[in-house]
């Protein structure tokens, strides 16, 4: 019963989008999976909003009630919990990164957000667990970039998440639809990059990739 925070200090970083894709993924794989929304913007909420009656639920606690709310899910039977959570917001950050099993950190490769994995890094120092940095809104042919970040959020004590999304339209134009990308075009790029950090998530956490069931309830 994983839960896994979707944690980063820098707004735009790539958190509700990958909060969002990760656990549609996890719903079509038919684990019954719970967003809990803990920005007080409740992006992932309105997301859920327009999406209808598809899956995953969405549901939104502040910090302070999300250990508690976490826990209510799991013993309903819930079978992964992905926290979203806003940025600039420290109470909201420590509370995810305690109740997670696996922390995923999105960042975009460039200066300014390698700068702010410098507090998601001090954060989860000072809770005691280890984050991954999953590199968001990579341009293409970025290999410098992309070798230089890395090396920064290493040097921060970061891991590194194998997977990483490219700068697709996929992701922005599925998001604001109520939609994943795989629902906009199964084929894109955007859907193969899901899929693949789906199994990278299964190994880490335990859970059996799973087979293809339907997104709706
Ligand atoms: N890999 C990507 N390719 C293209 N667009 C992306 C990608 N990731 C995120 N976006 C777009 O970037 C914008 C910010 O993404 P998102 O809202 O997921 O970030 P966030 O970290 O949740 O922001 P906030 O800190 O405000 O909560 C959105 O318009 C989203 O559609
Ligand atoms: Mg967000």
């Amino acid at each position: 019963m994983p839960t896994i925070a979707i944690v980063s200090q820098k707004g735009g970083s790539g958190k509700t989008t990958l909060a969002l894709h990760l656990a549609t993924a996890g719903a079509y794989a038919g684990k019954k999976t719970v967003v809990v929304d803990t920005d007080p913007q409740a992006t992932a909420a309105a997301w859920a909003d327009w999406r209808g009656d598809f899956l995953p639920e969405v549901i939104t606690a502040p910090p302070a009630r999300l250990a508690r709310t976490v826990e209510k899910q799991i013993k309903a039977g819930v079978e992964l919990v992905v926290i979203d959570t806003p940025p600039h917001a420290d109470a909201s950050a420590r509370e995810a990164i305690k109740a997670a099993d696996l922390v995923i950190v999105p960042s975009r490769p460039r200066a300014f957000d390698l700068h702010a994995l410098e507090a998601t890094a001090e954060m989860l120092g000072f809770v005691g667990k280890e984050g991954h940095v999953l590199m968001n809104g990579v341009p293409a042919r970025a290999t410098r970039m992309l070798d230089d970040a890395r090396a920064k959020a290493e040097g921060l004590g970061l891991k590194i998440c194998p997977v990483m999304f490219g700068e697709r339209a996929a992701f922005h134009h599925s998001s604001g639809d109520g939609e994943v990308a795989s629902e906009l075009d199964p084929e894109s790029k955007a859907a193969m990059e899901v899929d693949e950090l789906w199994i990278w998530v299964c190994g880490q956490t335990g859970m059996t990739p799973g087979t293809a069931a339907n997104a709706d309830t």
